[in-house]
């Protein structure tokens, strides 16, 4: 092994930057030569790669997003843009592949090893936190940090103008985002997938609360639950206290990734390149009760129980608190 690429692909999420600038180094460590790919799958087809080196990652652990830019790449799940890919690898003499993204990246590089025969290894990337065989994924940590910085000042605002908000957040089919920042956020309500919500009951609550005294009301919403506007207008509608419904969006993709995150990104990038000049393909690098280790780029983004699985302590945890 002498030349590797590195690509990010799928939304961004915090601590990518770290992760290039781990593979990167790590590489030259290892007396490895190292491309950067541009814009993800779609810039390796287009053939958009350069060489980079020390300094081509200074001063970027602390920011949000990635330089090498990322897309969602179409025409990487055709056989036609997977073989233009294969040759781009083949002309600049590429033969090991870091792919830093979430699931559906980690199926299109699995996918990939049957039309070209280096070796490819993954980096779990995404603020959803929906890989298996890995704790954490790069990002996961700041968007949690990012959503809670937002619902606390929306508590303040809540609490002066005696109001009911709905809060959406991210997290695709994950409620990875949604517990952490009802529990650490003191939501009264936490709607995710798996558990089902009662409109009716969460009135009576509302309205039970507001006799006992009780003036602000949370509710955090996981994305594709339910629709915050809809949650919101049904509470005014059946206890006639003012509500509000406010969609966190993006904001929750971007930022300086915390400590968690750029250590991850850091130990994930190092081990990445180890994998490959070990003779390791079709893996990704997880990180499980602190201990790295490689697991089937398949079982990531398998939907297994992780994909799935609300944490119920933290659920009933936040419930139990939000009297
Ligand atoms: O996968 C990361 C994520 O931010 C999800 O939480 C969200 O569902 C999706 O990407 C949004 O995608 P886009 O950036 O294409 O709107």
């Amino acid at each position: 092994m002498r030349r590797i690429a590195v690509l990010c692909s799928g939304g961004d999420g915090p601590g990518m930057n770290a992760a290039i600038r781990s593979v990167v180094r790590c590489a030259i460590y290892r007396k490895l030569e190292v491309f950067g790919v541009t814009r993800g799958y779609d810039g390796l087809i287009k053939g958009d790669l350069e060489e980079m080196f020390a300094t081509s990652v200074s001063n970027i652990l602390t920011r949000g997003g990635t330089i090498l830019k990322t897309a969602r790449s179409k025409d990487f799940m055709t056989l036609e843009g997977r073989k233009k890919a294969a040759q781009v690898l083949k002309k600049h003499k590429i033969d090991g592949l870091v792919v830093i993204g979430g699931n559906g990246s980690f199926r299109g590089a699995h996918i990939f090893k049957e039309d070209w025969p280096g070796r490819i290894i993954g980096i779990p990337g995404t603020i959803d936190n929906d890989i298996c065989g890995s704790d954490y994924t790069i990002g996961a940590d700041t968007a949690v940090a990012t959503a809670l910085d937002a619902i606390d000042k929306i508590r303040d605002t809540c609490t002066s103008m005696e109001r009911i908000y709905v809060v959406e957040v991210m997290g695709r089919h994950q409620p990875f985002i949604a517990v952490r920042v009802g529990l650490s956020g003191g939501a009264e309500d936490v709607l995710v997938p798996d558990t089902e919500y009662d409109i009716e009951r969460m009135c009576d609550d509302i309205k039970a609360g507001r006799k006992r005294g009780k003036i602000s009301w949370i509710i955090i919403v996981s994305e594709g639950v339910a629709s915050a506007k809809e949650v919101a207008d049904l509470i005014t509608e059946k206890t006639g206290f003012e509500t509000r419904a406010t969609v966190l969006g993006h904001v929750q993709r971007g930022g300086s990734p915390s400590a968690l995150d750029r250590m991850l990104a850091s130990r994930m990038g190092a081990a990445a390149v180890e994998a490959l000049l070990k003779g390791e393909t079709d893996k990704m690098v997880g990180i499980e009760a602190d201990e790295v280790r490689l697991v089937g780029l398949k079982e990531a983004c398998e939907h297994s129980p992780k994909k799935v699985k609300l944490n119920r302590e933290l659920y009933n945890i936040t419930k139990i608190l939000a009297t």
